[in-house]
């Protein structure tokens, strides 16, 4: 297959080219200015890199070239860490809906099979968490499905929505494309895809707050305390990023049943609110070190407000109903989450475990 890969150079494009570039099936285009995560394929004669920005106007050209070439084209170019859409949100509107929006058109010219990386985040927060008490005894009110799950919003000064919303009116283009043009599509809404890789280490190789698992795991590396935003009471379901690959190398497989699809991927059965998954990490990294004194490592409690700044609301809890991509794609995940911690963290260990420990200073927590 010809495959045209934006942002192939982040979490999810790396572990997608590891495993597309696995044989010799697949010839690969891929964008990002980042080539760390994937170095070892640069030399694969299957893969071109353009080191650039897909809305760089030097490369314009060239992509359009892409698509034309491509039998489909996977978009994973994002700022995706709920840190920015608060303090960032030009940014983030900018690059999840109007650099997305050239690449849209250039698909329904050619008329090719585009795979729209969105968010689980456009579910916003569930019609429980607006019951009194937040009732979660009722799926209807919690569970979140792909075609008659409605996408609720907090109001516009809360600026954490600027991404989910972004990415739902990309969703909402697709979407009118696909029924006024016949664009082929499929739109996938991970559910935290956790793995090696994953975002950045703060102080170590990025500044800001990445996303929870490079948080938690920063924060155990560097010796100073986990820090549970609003008592850490909202839920994530968590899914391995290498079974997360294989939905998407399932969908590339079966286009006659991708095409016209939204997919949550997610795994059901990993559900933990954050202060459980706090304690899992800790116990885990003790288990990885060797070390018992993590196992009573500090956690500690801090206001939204405090940690991401103001206009920060969450999500309270995101439970995919997955029937689609288990009837359609033959897709079912299980991979426990604890081995998927075990796994994720034993990566960041040896990456950073000798060194970080020395080389920064404690932040106090709340
Ligand atoms: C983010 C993105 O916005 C989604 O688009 C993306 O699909 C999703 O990650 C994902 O990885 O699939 P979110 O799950 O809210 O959404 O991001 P995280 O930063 O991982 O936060 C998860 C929870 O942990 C939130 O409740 C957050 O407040 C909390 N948190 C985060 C802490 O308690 N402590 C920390 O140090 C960091």
């Amino acid at each position: 297959m010809k495959i045209v890969i934006l942002g192939c150079g982040g979490f999810v494009g790396s572990h997608l080219l590891d495993r597309l570039l696995k044989t010799d099936e697949h010839q690969i285009v891929g964008w990002d200015p980042d080539e760390k995560k994937i170095s070892k394929h640069l030399k694969n004669s299957n893969f071109t890199l353009h080191k650039k920005y897909v809305d760089d106007p030097e490369t314009q050209s060239d992509l359009r070239q892409a698509i034309a070439w491509s039998d489909v084209v996977i978009n994973l170019a994002a700022i995706c860490n709920p840190a920015e859409y608060n303090t960032n949100p030009i940014s983030v509107i900018r690059s999840n809906l109007f650099d997305v929006y050239p690449i849209v058109q250039l698909c329904v010219e050619y008329k090719r099979w585009l795979i729209s990386f969105s968010t689980s985040e456009v579910y916003g927060r569930t019609l429980s968490s607006y019951v009194d008490g937040a009732a979660y005894d009722n799926p209807d009110l919690y569970e979140l499905n792909e075609d008659t799950t409605p996408l609720i919003m907090g109001p516009i000064s809360n600026q954490r929505w600027t991404y989910a919303c972004a990415k739902q009116m990309v969703e909402r283009l697709v979407f009118a494309h696909h029924k006024e043009d016949g664009l082929p599509f499929t739109i996938v809404r991970p559910l935290n895809f956790f793995g090696p890789r994953m975002d950045y280490i703060p102080q170590r190789d990025g500044d800001g707050i990445p996303r929870v698992l490079a948080c938690f795991m920063g924060a155990l590396l560097h010796r100073q305390p986990m820090q549970l935003v609003d008592g850490g009471t909202a839920r994530r379901t968590i899914v391995s990023i290498y079974e997360a690959v294989d939905a998407i190398c399932r969908m590339l497989q079966r286009p006659e049943r991708a095409n016209g699809q939204i997919f949550n991927i997610g795994n059901r059965a990993n559900e933990v609110t954050m202060a459980e998954l706090a304690e899992r990490m800790r116990k885990t990294y003790a288990r990885i070190t060797g070390d018992a004194s993590f196992n009573d490592h500090p956690i500690v409690k801090v206001t939204s407000e405090r940690f991401y700044g103001e206009g920060y609301e969450d999500c309270d809890r995101r439970m995919p109903d997955t029937t689609k991509a288990r009837t359609l794609l033959g897709w079912e995940p299980n991979i426990p989450l604890d081995d998927v911690l075990f796994d994720t963290m034993t990566y960041f260990h040896a990456e950073y475990g000798e060194t970080a420990e020395k080389e920064v200073e404690p932040i106090p927590g709340e």
